[in-house]
């Protein structure tokens, strides 16, 4: 039966990459993350928070002991500490790619993201899944999927040195470019896209099932779209599923309709200079440049205490469902944009700092 199904699947499967050819047929998958070889090919970051959050980044091992990532249902687990109190800041889990990669499609499946159960819950979080290059931020900076305290929807930004002035023509209606140079704030506010669907980010991305981040960072170009999982997903993004095995084709990115996000930079902005040799952050920060100051103007979270530190550190249950679950990271790149030898390389020397965001609030 079951393997009766499976060759009938095959067949599907090639039967797409002939169709989609014309556009993906130069998209070759290069590395699949999933619950078999996760933990082999992202390190733990337990080093001080570059953004000055309240939190204590745990190694591997302590990870492991205390129950704060692993493997669970199918899916890479990722958390924080939700039972202890504590004065110091709250332990939690900061993962980076032992690979790092220049351009390439990503199409990252996420089941469940850090979010509260209620809107007091998401006080005094900010989690992020990210990708960033050596010394900072002359490699840029993409953020995929962030938030803190009580936003509802995803913000996507890119981070650069030099600078680069974007447009967001085409991106679905609603997301709106709040800053259109990404090396705003030398760097640190970026050129940052505001969205508006509540089931991108959260609590209401996890009621929805969780959902599909598809980033394509190319020559020209970066753009990120997202699918929830309570919709069906889009037929090219099938054969790329978590299900679908390691030789599933790249999705065909023109049949996946208008971004959630696009860059498009003017032609002065230099995409292949900007960024370079990323490696695939996926972390649960508290408090932080962003979330600690956001929090005073957060008019659900300032009621709970005078600052995000108190919060976080007195109120461990509230963080009970501040976890990742990423059931798959597939990573596909043009011939000639293997990143992976030389970004492995430069991953040892990175710095990894990552600035405040002062203006975001
Ligand atoms: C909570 O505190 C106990 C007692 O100090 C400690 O053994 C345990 O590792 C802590 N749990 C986490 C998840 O940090
Ligand atoms: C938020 O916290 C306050 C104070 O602890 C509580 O009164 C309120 O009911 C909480 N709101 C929700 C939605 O849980
Ligand atoms: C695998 O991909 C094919 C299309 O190529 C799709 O029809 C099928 O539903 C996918 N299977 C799963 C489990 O996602
Ligand atoms: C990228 O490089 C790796 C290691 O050098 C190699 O195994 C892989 O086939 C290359 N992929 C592409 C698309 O060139």
């Amino acid at each position: 039966m079951f393997a009766t199904r499976t060759i009938i699947c095959i067949g599907v499967v090639v039967l797409t990459a002939s169709l989609a050819q014309a556009a993906t047929s130069d998209y070759t998958l290069v590395d699949h993350f999933h619950s078999q070889n996760f933990f082999k090919e992202f390190e733990f970051f337990s080093q001080p928070d570059p953004t000055r959050g309240f939190v204590k980044y745990v190694d591997g091992a302590t990870a492991n002991r205390d129950g704060l990532a692993g493997y669970y249902q199918n899916a890479v687990y990722l958390g924080v500490d939700h039972t202890n109190t504590t004065t110091s800041g709250r332990p939690s889990t900061r993962v980076s790619s032992k690979k790092a990669y220049t351009k390439g499609l990503f199409v990252i499946d996420i089941a469940h993201m850090p979010a509260g159960k209620t809107d007091n819950g998401s006080c005094g979080l900010w989690p992020a899944l990210w990708t960033v290059g050596p010394e900072w931020p002359s490699s840029g900076e993409i953020d995929i999927l962030e938030g803190v305290n009580t936003r509802s929807s995803n913000v996507v930004t890119l981070h650069t040195k030099a600078e680069c002035m974007v447009t967001n023509t085409g991106a679905v209606k609603g997301s709106n470019l709040a800053t259109a140079d990404c090396s705003s704030g030398n760097g640190d506010v970026g050129c940052r896209q505001d969205t508006y669907a509540k089931n991108n980010y959260g609590a209401g991305f996890n009621e929805a099932g969780g959902g599909v981040y598809v980033v394509e960072w190319d020559t020209s170009v970066i753009n990120a779209w997202f699918f929830s999982h309570g919709a069906a997903l889009p037929a090219t993004l099938l054969s790329s599923s978590s299900n679908n095995g390691t030789a599933a084709p790249a999705p065909d990115t023109a049949s996946l309709g208008p971004p959630l996000a696009v860059f498009q930079p003017d032609e002065s902005c230099q995409l292949n200079q900007l960024f370079k040799d990323h490696n695939l952050i996926i972390n649960t920060d508290f408090c932080g440049g962003w979330g600690a100051n956001d929090w005073h103007d957060d008019e659900t979270c300032k009621k709970l205490a005078p600052n995000c530190e108190d919060y976080v550190g007195a109120n461990p249950e509230a963080f009970a469902e501040a976890y990742w679950l990423i059931n798959s990271i597939k990573v596909y790149q043009k011939a000639g944009n293997n990143g992976t030898a030389a970004g492995g390389a430069a991953m040892k020397k990175k710095r990894e700092v990552r600035q405040a965001l002062p203006f975001m609030a």
